[in-house]
C-alpha cells in the first residue's frame, strides 16, 4: 500500500477502506508516514468529508493507536460525558455527584484547564488536599463504593490523535467536522465509556459558532458512537454568554456546592437534569427521560447527591467540610463589584472575552505550563435578559492584584446593555439521538 494512492483517493472524492485508514494512522503514528503526506490527506479529508465506515474507522484506529482503559472491574453501565467546552462551564461535578446518587457509577478521566475553558482537576484542587492520582485499582474500588471517581489523563491515550491534532493546527485543518468528531470520540472510547452523553456548545463562546455546525458535529459523533457500539447521544446548548454566574476555580466550587444544594443558577441547575436524564436512561437506571429527571430532583433535594460528593472528596484525600462552609475555599484578596454606567437590559455577555477577563485574573492558563490561581474569577451578577439599574453590580471581581484596570475594561467592552427587553437565549437548542 503507498500513502499516495490513498491521499489521491481521497483526494477524488472516494472513500477509503479500512485497510487504507489503518495504513495512514499506524503510520503516521510510529513516523513511517511523513508529516507533508499526512496534511496533504487531512486537507482532501477537510474538502471530501468522510462517509460514516470511515468516520467509524478512522475512529477505532485512533483508539487503538494506543492504551484502552478497561472499566470491566467496575459493576454497572459506565455513562461518560463530554462537553465540547465552554466558558464557566461548572457541570461535571454537580452533574457526576447527582448521577452517582442514582446508582449510575461514575469513572471519570478529566482534564486540566487551557485558555479560558476551565478543567475539572483544576477545579476540584481549589479543595484543600485533593489529588487525582489514584491506581487503576483504587479508582475502580472507589466508584465500586461510592459510584463516582476522577483520575487524570492517562498518558499514552490515543497518542495518533495528539501527533494529528499539532498537525492540523498548523496546516489549518482543525475545522473539519469529521475530523473534530472522530478527535473527540476517539478519547472518549479510549477511556472505557459504555455509553457517551455529549454536550456541544454553539455560540461565540464555543468552538462551533453556529447551531448549524454544532448540530453536524454532534449528529456525526452520534453515528460513530452508536457504529461502534457505544450508545450515544448529544445535546446541543447554549454557550453564547457563560453557563451559570462563576468563572473561577474555587468560585466554581462553590456554584457546584450551591446547585446540589439545590439554589443554583438556573441554567447550570437545567443543564444538570436534561444531561443527567439521559445519563440515568443510557445507564438503565430509569426507562423514561421523565422518569429520570425526577429521581435526580430526588436525590437534590433529600441531601443524597450533596453526601456522594462529601464521600468522593473524602475518598480522594479532600476536606468535605468544605461543603458545608464554603468559606473555607481559597479566597482572592481584592473584591471589586463592577457596576453598570447606566440603566438597561442585558444583551449580551460575550462569553469569549468574559473568560479572557477570568485569565487575565490567573483563573486559567495562557501556556500548559502557566500556574493558575484557584481563588481568583468573576461572579456575573446579571445574565442575559436581566434589567440593571445604573450603579448596580454587573459583575463581582475576585482578585489577587489591586490594579485590574485591564480586567475592568474589557468587561465592560464585553457586557452590552439596551433599552429594549431581550429574550433569554434557549438553553437546550436540540436533543440528537441515534
Ligand atoms: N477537541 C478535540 O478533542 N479535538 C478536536 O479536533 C477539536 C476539539
Ligand atoms: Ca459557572
Amino acid at each position: 500500500m503507498r500513502m499516495v494512492d490513498i491521499i489521491e483517493k481521497k483526494r477524488d472524492g472516494q472513500t477509503l477502506t479500512t485497510e487504507e485508514i489503518r495504513f495512514f494512522i499506524n503510520g503516521y503514528t510510529n513516523g513511517d508516514v511523513p508529516d507533508y503526506q499526512a496534511s496533504a490527506l487531512l486537507m482532501a479529508i477537510y474538502f471530501q468529508g468522510m462517509a460514516d465506515h470511515e468516520l467509524a474507522d478512522l475512529t477505532m484506529a485512533m483508539v487503538e493507536s494506543g492504551e484502552q482503559i478497561k472499566l470491566t472491574e467496575i459493576d454497572g453501565i459506565k455513562v461518560d460525558k463530554h462537553s465540547t467546552g465552554g466558558v464557566g462551564d461548572t457541570t461535571t461535578l454537580p452533574l457526576a455527584a447527582m448521577v452517582a446518587a442514582v446508582g449510575v457509577p461514575v469513572a471519570k478521566m478529566s482534564g486540566r484547564g487551557l485558555g479560558h475553558t476551565g478543567g475539572t482537576i483544576d477545579k476540584l484542587e481549589a479543595i484543600a488536599g485533593f489529588h487525582v492520582e489514584l491506581t487503576n485499582e483504587q479508582f475502580a474500588q472507589q466508584v465500586n463504593d461510592i459510584k463516582m471517581a476522577v483520575i487524570g489523563q492517562s498518558g499514552n491515550l490515543t497518542p495518533a490523535d495528539k501527533k494529528l491534532y499539532a498537525l492540523r493546527d498548523v496546516t489549518a485543518t482543525v475545522s473539519s467536522i469529521p475530523l473534530i468528531a472522530s478527535s473527540i470520540m476517539s478519547k472518549k472510547i479510549a477511556a472505557g465509556a459504555d455509553a457517551i452523553v455529549l454536550d456541544v456548545k454553539t455560540g461565540d463562546g464555543a468552538f462551533m459558532k453556529t447551531a448549524d455546525d454544532a448540530k453536524m458535529l454532534a449528529e456525526a459523533m452520534v453515528r460513530i458512537g452508536n457504529n461502534v457500539g457505544r450508545n450515544t447521544m448529544a445535546i446541543i446548548s447554549d454557550m453564547s454568554q457563560p453557563l451559570g454566574y462563576a468563572i473561577g476555580n474555587a468560585l466554581e466550587i462553590q456554584e457546584a456546592i450551591d446547585t446540589l444544594k439545590g439554589h443554583g443558577p438556573a441554567d447550570l441547575n437545567e443543564l444538570c437534569y436534561t444531561l443527567g436524564s439521559q445519563m440515568v436512561v443510557l445507564g438503565g437506571k430509569a426507562a423514561t427521560i421523565k422518569e429520570a429527571r425526577a429521581m435526580l430532583e430526588e436525590v437534590v433535594a433529600n441531601g443524597a447527591a450533596l453526601e456522594v460528593l462529601k464521600k468522593f472528596i473524602t475518598a480522594q484525600g479532600g476536606d468535605a467540610t468544605v461543603v458545608d462552609e464554603p468559606a473555607q475555599l481559597p479566597k482572592a484578596a481584592y473584591v471589586t463589584e463592577l457596576v453598570a454606567k447606566e440603566a438597561g437590559y442585558v444583551a449580551k455577555i460575550e462569553a469569549d472575552d468574559i473568560g479572557t477577563a477570568a485569565m487575565l485574573l490567573g483563573a486559567g492558563r495562557a501556556t500548559k505550563e502557566s500556574e493558575i490561581d484557584l481563588a481568583v474569577g468573576l461572579v456575573l451578577r446579571k445574565k442575559v435578559s436581566d434589567y440593571v439599574e445604573a450603579g448596580e453590580s454587573l459583575v463581582t471581581i475576585h482578585a489577587n492584584r489591586e490594579q485590574i484596570d485591564d480586567v475592568i475594561e474589557k468587561i465592560y467592552a464585553h457586557i452590552h446593555l439596551t433599552q429594549e427587553p431581550v429574550a433569554a437565549p434557549k438553553l437546550i437548542e436540540a436533543i440528537i439521538t441515534k
